[in-house]
């Protein structure tokens, strides 16, 4: 039974598509960008929940200027590979973002909805500034008007898992980025 379970939980992922040792290079050459945007004024860090809790835990060690972190919860993808076209502010910011340097940081821009209505939210409460900075981009999949300060990296129209990324909640804790196959 044990063995099934695993045989099944193993054959949707395709291999490495984005090896640990590449996403941690692109993270430490992100952290510098980001050092060389902000030349030690403060920043805060907002993690857009939960798929980019992974890489906010590695870029806010790969920067050095003074930095808070917080949390955002948005929800458009239903155990699916297609968006819902739904986004939904799950989890606010505790903070008053009024003064900050914000830097939002994303798992994937996708379609972009998630990002758009997020950014327009943000901007709404005043910050002093407001980048964002993305994991992964598939900019051929876009239907609104958006874009990252920076992308680490572009990808093809495939879904992809791993490195906080899931398919039904799973997949998040894999090393790396991997493709989600069906069969
Ligand atoms: P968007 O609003 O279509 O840009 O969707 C963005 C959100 O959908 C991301 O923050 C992810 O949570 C999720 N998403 C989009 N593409 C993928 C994928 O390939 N794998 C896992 N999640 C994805
Ligand atoms: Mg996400």
């Amino acid at each position: 039974m044990r063995e099934k379970q695993i045989a099944e939980y193993e054959k949707h992922i395709s291999g490495v598509l984005i090896s640990e040792e590449e996403i941690q290079n692109a993270i430490s050459e992100a952290g510098k960008l980001i050092d060389s945007y902000y030349d030690g004024r403060p920043i805060l860090l907002v993690s857009i929940l939960k798929g980019s809790f992974i890489f906010l835990a590695d870029i806010a060690r790969a920067v050095s200027v003074p930095c808070e972190i917080g949390f955002m919860a948005a929800k458009s993808y239903y155990e699916s590979t297609q968006s819902s076209g739904i986004v939904k502010i799950t989890m606010d910011l505790q903070q008053d973002i009024s003064g900050y340097h914000v830097v939002i940081v994303e798992d994937i821009i996708d379609t972009g909805r998630t990002l758009k209505d997020i950014v327009k939210l943000l901007n709404s409460r005043n910050p002093i500034s407001l980048r964002v900075i993305t994991l992964l981009d598939k900019p051929s999949r876009r239907l609104v008007d958006i874009q990252p300060d920076k992308a680490l990296f572009t990808i093809d129209d495939n879904f992809v898992i791993g490195y906080g990324l899931d398919f039904g909640e799973k997949y998040r804790n894999l090393p790396y980025i991997a493709e989600y196959v069906n069969e």
